[in-house]
């Protein structure tokens, strides 16, 4: 009955009509622009491409795994020759497993830069803690995404480096040896340590990082963009307590109160998200994405010689973003306390830094006013950087 009334209106009546029918049921347009008008601070935007241009990353990461799902075989007799098959017989294999590849390191180094620039911008306090803590935790997933990934070929330098990671829980006090032995499915590295690492990788971390991600952005949606302190008043004798409350009447939702955070409040000048900030997005991630393109199909991603316990001669190069952890590994096991102290400092390291906006208590903003926070981060990344370049000279004999 309906239908036949439906089918009987004018062709435009009835294309109105259905229109309306879903903006009333599902409120799709409300939402597009809401989200297409908001105001984003005016200045720095470019800096403010960061957060979608590792969302673009990510979701290359996801249709390209879903690719390589299409071929490889998560079983230590086959994953080998499955990806040997990718690159020498399929006419885009080489290139899907390049892209998956260098979109990875591009993602780890895209998210680096946007968490350096929050935490210079100091985008993580009040009302943003939680802005912080799940990006942090991103960050933890994504580097856990991309060893897993490295452990998932099956040569030579994949079975090695498994090898060496599954053992990174002995060092946890009580627990370590049952995770370790959980994760390997047994004593020894093996075929169902290759199903689980598998299982992690393709379902356990893209699940929490999906659902992380959602959380990230309707934070972002709920507090909208702070920017940083370039878009705010910092004259202290300005008396702007007046201008703060007309911007803040204006400004959604609820902003800081306190009197210095309040400076914070909202910016001075603001554009539409759509077009000014959203053009900016659109042009990091597309050149981006097409210089991991590019790369993906000059150099595409290695394969060593099929895994071979018994060798006793490899020495398995870390992936670069694991350089600095290795680095520590090899320091770490010369005495068990010395592992324990080690692991224990990276872990009150990684503490820290989750729950840096919890710490970090005072309303300022700029990063020289800030030196209790900015100098043990220089610091970290100083270490950060010895480690590495110690790691390169043992591993290159330089
Ligand atoms: C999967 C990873 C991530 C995605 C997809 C993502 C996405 C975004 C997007 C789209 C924005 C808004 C635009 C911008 O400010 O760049 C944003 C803001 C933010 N992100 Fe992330 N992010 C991720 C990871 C992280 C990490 C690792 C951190 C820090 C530990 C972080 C902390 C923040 C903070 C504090 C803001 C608010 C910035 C402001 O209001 O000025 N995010 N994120």
């Amino acid at each position: 009955m309906i239908v036949s009334r439906w089918l009987t209106r004018p062709f435009k009546a009835r294309m109105r009509g259905s229109a309306a029918w879903f903006e009333d049921r599902t409120g799709a347009t409300e939402l597009l622009h809401k989200g297409l008008y908001e105001a984003v601070p005016k200045k720095g935007g470019w800096a403010y491409a960061l957060g979608s241009a590792t969302l673009a990353l990510i979701l290359l990461q996801l249709f390209s795994g879903i690719f390589l799902l299409l071929d490889y075989v998560p079983s230590v007799t086959d994953a080998f020759t499955s990806l040997d098959y990718l690159r020498t017989s399929d006419g885009f294999g080489a290139w899907v497993r390049g892209l998956h590849l260098w979109g990875s390191y591009t993602l780890i180094f895209v998210i680096g830069l946007h968490m350096v620039r929050t935490f210079l911008s100091a985008s993580y306090k009040r009302p943003r803690e939680l802005n912080w803590v799940t990006g942090a935790l991103l960050f933890f997933l994504v580097l856990g995404l991309a060893i897993t990934g490295a452990m998932l070929p099956w040569d030579q330098a994949a079975y090695w480096t498994t090898v060496v990671v599954t053992n990174i829980p002995h060092y946890l006090p009580f627990i370590g040896d049952g995770i370790r032995t959980l994760w390997r499915g047994g004593e020894f590295v093996g075929p169902i340590t290759l199903t689980r690492t598998f299982a992690i990788h393709i379902w356990v971390l893209p699940f929490l990082m999906f659902s992380l991600i959602g959380a990230h952005l309707y934070l972002l949606r709920r507090h909208g963009e702070f920017g940083a302190w370039v878009n705010y008043s910092t004259d202290p004798n300005e008396d702007e307590e007046k201008q703060i409350g007309e911007r803040i009447r204006r400004a959604e939702p609820p902003y800081p109160t306190k009197r210095i955070a309040r400076r914070y409040s909202a910016p001075r000048e603001t554009v539409p998200f759509f077009p000014d900030q959203l053009i900016k997005d659109v042009v990091m991630s597309a050149v981006l994405i097409a210089v991991i393109f590019v790369m993906g199909l000059i150099s595409g991603a290695p394969l060593d010689e099929p895994s071979n316990p018994a060798t006793l001669s490899y020495v398995p190069t870390p992936e670069w973003f694991f350089l600095p952890l290795d680095q520590f590994l090899v320091v770490a096991p010369t005495n068990p306390l010395i592992a324990i102290g080690v692991f224990g400092v990276l872990g009150i390291g990684a503490a820290l830094m989750i729950f840096l906006p919890f710490i970090d208590r005072s309303p300022e903003r700029r990063p020289l006013r800030r030196p209790e926070v900015i100098i043990p981060a220089l610091f970290m990344a100083f270490t950060v950087i010895v480690f590495a370049i110690l790691g390169i000279s043992r591993l290159y004999n330089l």
